[in-house]
This record gives C-alpha cells, sequence and structure tokens, in this order.
C-alpha cells in the first residue's frame, strides 16, 4: 500500500469539488475570451476544434492534475514532490509544481484588473455612465475607464480584497459556501439572457454562426489559440485544479468529476455565445472585434435593446461572479502552501500573499495609463504576464505532468487514483504519453516562430508523425520504463 498522506481539509458537500472546480473553470476564459475567439477565428470551425482539443487534451491533463492532487494531498508544491518520491524520484519534480503555483499566481495578477474591469462596467451599468451612439463612443469610454490609475487601480483592488477574505475563511467556510450560492446564481443570469435573446432577434444568426462546422473556414492560428485556451479555460496547470483535487474525498471518481467539469464549463462557454452574439448580430455588428466584445460592442448592442439595461446589469453581475469564483482557485495554491510550510494561518496566508499580489497587480494595472510605454519588445507588463502564463508556463506545466504520469511515475499510482477499466487506462495513457504532449509542443513552435505551422494543409503529415511517435515510444516505453522506475 501506499504512504499516502491523510487529508486536513475535504469538501463537505456531496457537489463540493465539482462546485469549485466549475467556479475555477468558468470565469473570464468563457465569457470574454471565448465569443471574442470564436468571432475572431471564424465561428463554428473555431467552435469544433476547441471541442476536441477539450476532449483530447484539457479531459486527459485535468485527471492527472486531480490524481497528482489527490494523491499527493497537499499545495502542488508537495503533491508533486510527494507523488514523484513515491515513485523513488527525486525532490526536483517538484519543480513543475513551483510552475503551477507560480502560473497561477501570475494569472491572478492580470485577472484582477479585467474583473476589475467587469465591476467598474457594473458600476456604469446601474449608474447609467454607459450612453453613446457609436462604437467609438464606447471605446472612448473604454479608454477614459483605463485612463485613471486610481479608478481603475480601486477596482483591482476591491476584487483582491474580496478574493482573499473568500480564501482566508477557509475550504469549506469560504470557497465551498460561496460557490453553492454564486455558481447557480451565475447559471441562472445566463438562462435569463439567452432566453430574452431567443425572442429578440438575431438568435438564429448566432447558432449558425456557433454551429456551422465549416472545416475550410478554420486557420492553423485559430486551432493553436484553441490548444492553449482549453488549458487556460479548464483551469489546468495553474495550481488551482491540484490544489482543489488535494481536498476531494477517495470516494469520489475522477473521471466523473472531470467529465462534470469540463461539460459545465464548455456548455457555459457555448451558453455565453448565445448570450452575446445574438444581440451582436441583431445590431449589425462585426462579431470579429477582439478584446473589446463585450466591453465596447456588447454595451452598444445593449442599448438598442427594450429592458437593454436590466440586461446589462445581469450581464456585468454574472461576469463578475464568474470572474471572483476563479480568481480565489487562483491563489488557493499558494495559500495552500503557505499554510502548510510555513506554519501559517489560512487568514494570515491568504492577506500576506495578497499584499504581494495587490503589487504585482497594481503594476499590471499601470500598464494601461502611466505604465503604458513601459514595454520590453514592445509588450507591457500586463501582456508579459498573459504571453509568459498561456504561451508558456501553462503548456510547459502540462506537458511535464502528462510526460511524468505517461512515462516517469508508477503506473499503479494513476492506475489507484483513476480507476478506470484497463481500456480506458489504455486510452488515457496514449493521451498523455504522446497526444497531448504532441500538441503542445506544436504551441510551443508557434510561439517561437522558427517554423510557421499550416494545420490546414499539413494535417496529414502532423498525424504521420503522431503515430510514428507513438508506435516508436510503445515500443521503447517498456525498455524505457524498466530503466527509469526500475
Ligand atoms: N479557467 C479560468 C477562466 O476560464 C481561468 C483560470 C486559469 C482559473 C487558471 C484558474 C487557473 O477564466
Amino acid at each position: 500500500m501506499t504512504a499516502r498522506q491523510q487529508p486536513k481539509n475535504l469538501w463537505i458537500g456531496r457537489w463540493g469539488f465539482v462546485l469549485a472546480a466549475t467556479g475555477s473553470a468558468v470565469g473570464l476564459g468563457n465569457i470574454w475570451k471565448f465569443p471574442y475567439m470564436t468571432g475572431e477565428y471564424g465561428g463554428g470551425a473555431f467552435v469544433l476544434v476547441y471541442l476536441a482539443c477539450i476532449l483530447c487534451i484539457g479531459i486527459p491533463a485535468m485527471m492527472t492534475e486531480i490524481a497528482f492532487g489527490r494523491r499527493g494531498r497537499g499545495s502542488p508544491i508537495d503533491a508533486v514532490k510527494r507523488v514523484a518520491q513515491e515513485s523513488g524520484r527525486g525532490k526536483i519534480w517538484s519543480g513543475f509544481g513551483w510552475m503551477s503555483m507560480l502560473a497561477g499566481f501570475m494569472i491572478l495578477s492580470f485577472y484582477v484588473v479585467v474583473a476589475g474591469w467587469s465591476l467598474a462596467y457594473l458600476w456604469k451599468a446601474i449608474s447609467g455612465g454607459l450612453q453613446g451612439g457609436s462604437v467609438e463612443d464606447m471605446a472612448a469610454i473604454f479608454g477614459a475607464n483605463n485612463a485613471n490609475p486610481l479608478t481603475l487601480g480601486a477596482w483591482s483592488t476591491l476584487v483582491t480584497v474580496v478574493t482573499m477574505f473568500i480564501v482566508g475563511k477557509g475550504v469549506q467556510e469560504g470557497i465551498e459556501r460561496s460557490m453553492r450560492w454564486m455558481m447557480p446564481g451565475m447559471v441562472l443570469l445566463l438562462l435569463a439572457m439567452i432566453v430574452y435573446a431567443m425572442f429578440s432577434g438575431g438568435f438564429g444568426e448566432a447558432v449558425t454562426f456557433l454551429f456551422s462546422f465549416e472545416v475550410g473556414k478554420l486557420s492553423s492560428a485559430g486551432l493553436l489559440a484553441a490548444m492553449g485556451h482549453a488549458f487556460f479555460t479548464l483551469s489546468l496547470s495553474a495550481g488551482a485544479i491540484m490544489a482543489y483535487g488535494a481536498y476531494l474525498p477517495d470516494s469520489k471518481s475522477i473521471a466523473r468529476t472531470t467529465f462534470t467539469v469540463a461539460i459545465c464549463d464548455t456548455l457555459i462557454a457555448l451558453m455565453a455565445g448565445l448570450a452575446i452574439f445574438p444581440a451582436i448580430f441583431a445590431n449589425g455588428m462585426d462579431p470579429a472585434s477582439g478584446p473589446g466584445l463585450i466591453f465596447m460592442s456588447l454595451p452598444l448592442a445593449f442599448q438598442q435593446m427594450p429592458l437593454g439595461n436590466v440586461l446589462q446589469v445581469i450581464f456585468f453581475v454574472m461576469l463578475s461572479v464568474a470572474a471572483l469564483t476563479s480568481a480565489v482557485s487562483m491563489i488557493e495554491a499558494t495559500v495552500a502552501w503557505l499554510t502548510e510550510r510555513k506554519g501559517m494561518s489560512r487568514k494570515r496566508a491568504a492577506w500576506s500573499s495578497g499584499i504581494v499580489l495587490w503589487l504585482l497587480s497594481t503594476l499590471a494595472m499601470l500598464s494601461f495609463n502611466l505604465g503604458a510605454d513601459w514595454t520590453l519588445a514592445g509588450k507591457t507588463v500586463f501582456d508579459w504576464l498573459d504571453y509568459l502564463t498561456s504561451r508558456w508556463m501553462m503548456p510547459l506545466g502540462g506537458l511535464g505532468l502528462c510526460l511524468m504520469a505517461g512515462f516517469l511515475l508508477r503506473d499503479e499510482i494513476f492506475r489507484d487514483e483513476l480507476r478506470l477499466s484497463r481500456r480506458q487506462h489504455a486510452l488515457w495513457l496514449l493521451m498523455v504519453r504522446y497526444v497531448s504532449p504532441l500538441g503542445i509542443v506544436l504551441i510551443f513552435i508557434d510561439a517561437l516562430g522558427v517554423m510557421s505551422i499550416d494545420i490546414g494543409s499539413q494535417w496529414p503529415w502532423f498525424l504521420a508523425v503522431l503515430v510514428a511517435i507513438t508506435v516508436l515510444g510503445e515500443m521503447l516505453s517498456p525498455r524505457v520504463r524498466r530503466q527509469l522506475v526500475g
């Protein structure tokens, strides 16, 4: 048997983990990023590859992360270290735990700025500050919102304070409890918007846009973006899911919970599309208007609609809640680590990490005003935080964990944790050994710009490479395994 750690905290409710992990997964990624990426990369074609990425890369990677967390029963750093040690591996492998924790922290530092926009817009929606007749007017409002570091900073500070307050209250009392009303509340608001959209025009067009799968429209940039986004939207390689997994009771099935979370996350992203695009189409606007979609085009569209003001308030409440439930999960790894290793109380751990976070997020916030020209290679602090985490740290962490689980660590650990049938286990292994790694390597090749990838015409090659690597890997792997694991 294994030398497993005794869990200190466990989710209490039947849905504790699912609620918290879905809360983490569903966030700005679903409501802000997914719709604008779908708009930019051509609608249905993008949606289709996104779904494929969630299935082939996201789900196996999430199962792996939860297995690490539950087996190691600790913050990601300790969890990875313990699981590695159980296979006779050195401490060095906990480096992937460190990277995840750091990635979560860095993401949070710019996430609170975007969440701050959401709160600022909620306030504007309530107080009637979102009036204007053209996209230019709305762009001016967005610009003015960002120009003043004091107000912009105040909004992101507010997000930070609320996040730390919830996390400081503890896993069950703070996180689980708040998720119980925030998640259903958010879904209800989203449903209300969809029902409204069904009766107010543009709905048919939105459905066609999202679900007409025209493969020809797919670009490689779209495919790579979909892959990267699969990690971001499922909160992978950022410490969050692993930290939450550490509180998962032994009796729960990792596969079932993973599928539930991934399906909810995907449904909510699609629902967000169905809530947002009808308003855009009904007003004859361009779905491909980029990151400004929900802060500029959408408020403008709402103005033209009956009850638009009410709808606008609903929308920004929902966005803020979604952002908050994700923010909470990004700092959990750090807080868990501080309490375990430095013996701090949860409150103390939350507030001290909150202060460091606040400093970093202030730098990110200043990228929109005073620090707009503090750039390196053309990127502001905000851009760098986003780029480093989503283009490098998350994929690298995902790659590391998948390869560790696939090749380096004892397979019994994962058999024990995942409890899949033989066939399912073999399929999971195939994904973490070959399919996810190859996908991730493509993201790196693209980020490095060493080779131009055109998946549209080169896909037979990629498929051939995947098959070749798999066959070769499986021929070699018993030997490799014997050597590595002993
Ligand atoms: N999944 C969240 C979203 O879609 C973002 C996130 C990333 C949350 C990493 C936690 C960790 O917005």
